[in-house]
């Protein structure tokens, strides 16, 4: 009985890994593409000095790329009137930055070499220098992604929401074959960036039926919070209105972890890291090891850049990528 319950575990475990796919290569574009990287960095650097949050837009447009369908680009394909794509998810929305950039780096790609560089592999180049301008770590990024051809907004919903338990966090990531440890350690990208209010003002109004607030959330923050989110007349919140992420919003440092110490992360899903022991381990030893984090984070985002990628002849070279090629 004992043996084949293990043989049960195996197998899962294998099928799992198997999400990871381990068929890219660094320097993918070497010979077909030479100045692919160039020409993505020059784009993303001109794009970031006029608006320094199209680098946390990028990161998360990978991230949400990657844990729908895989790592395909099918985020970018735009809806049309018989399909609401990915983008139009409720994750999704008016929330998502850097599509333009995505959009410029294609147009020059195609212009200096047409149909070799997919718009998933653009936008993990893309996201690789967004973390290298925020002052992150650098790290090769292994290429050879092929574009999806489907994009279903119904599909968003295997990302992760911010109102998800430990729990529930562990669950999102181990379907995507990822682990605990390397969710702790992603989720450190809420260190850069912004967050509408309606993602947290839950936490601060109307809670629960016994409690207005988190008692999970450090007063004087949430002070703030509700000052940056205040509600109207009719007790609703601007949609449009957003607050920062933390003290330092474009610097890729590890004060993400700290935060979650003095309750002060946004998120009821970054809260739950210091839910069991060994997150809370993780957490407290990245706080006070910004390396070890930046470290981890760019090992962390090569795996998570290799979900379910199509290789070979599977899916297309997109000529756009919000369309799929005719
Ligand atoms: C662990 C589960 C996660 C949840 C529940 C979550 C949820 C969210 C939410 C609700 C926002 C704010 C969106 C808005 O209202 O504007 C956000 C922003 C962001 N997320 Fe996550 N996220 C998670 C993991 C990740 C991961 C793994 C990454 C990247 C590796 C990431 C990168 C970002 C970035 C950079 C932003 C800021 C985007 C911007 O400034 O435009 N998140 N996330």
């Amino acid at each position: 009985m004992k043996m084949k319950l293990a043989l049960a575990m195996i197998v899962v475990a294998c099928f799992l890994s198997s999400r990871i796919q381990a068929a890219l290569q660094v320097g993918f574009y070497l010979n077909t593409c030479p100045f692919a990287e160039a020409i993505i960095r020059k784009e993303v650097f001109k794009s970031f000095l006029r608006d320094n949050g199209i680098a946390p837009g990028i990161v998360r447009l990978h991230f949400h790329d990657c844990f729908v369908r895989g790592c395909d680009a099918s985020i970018l394909i735009d809806s049309t009137s018989t399909n609401q794509a990915e983008k139009d998810g409720p994750p999704n929305g008016i929330t998502l930055r850097g599509l333009e950039v995505i959009d410029n780096a294609k147009a020059r790609l195609e212009a200096a070499c047409k149909g070799v560089v997919s718009c998933a592999d653009i936008l993990s180049f893309a996201a690789r220098d967004s973390v290298l301008f925020t002052g992150g770590q650098y790290w090769n990024v292994p290429a050879g992604r092929r574009d999806g051809r489907i994009s279903r907004a119904s599909e968003t919903i295997e990302i992760p929401a911010p109102s998800f338990d430990l729990d529930q966090l562990t669950q999102s990531f181990a379907n995507k074959g990822l682990t605990q440890d390397e969710m702790v350690i992603l989720s450190g990208a809420h260190t850069i960036g912004r967050s509408r209010c309606s993602s947290f003002t839950n936490r601060l109004y109307n809670f629960s039926t016994t409690t207005m607030q988190d008692p999970n959330l450090n007063p004087s923050f949430a002070e703030s919070l509700k000052q940056q989110c205040p509600r109207n007349s009719q007790g609703n919140v601007d949609q449009n209105l957003a607050v920062f992420m933390n003290q330092s919003p474009f610097l890729m440092e590890s004060s993400y972890y700290s935060n979650l110490f003095q309750h002060g992360s946004l998120f009821t899903s970054d809260q739950a890291l210091l839910d069991s022991q060994e997150t809370a381990q993780d957490a407290a030893d990245y706080a006070s090891n910004g390396f070890a984090w930046r470290r981890d984070f760019a090992q962390a985002m090569i795996k998570m850049s290799q979900i379910q990628v199509l290789t070979g002849d599977q899916g297309e070279i997109r000529a756009n990528c919000r369309v799929i090629n005719p």
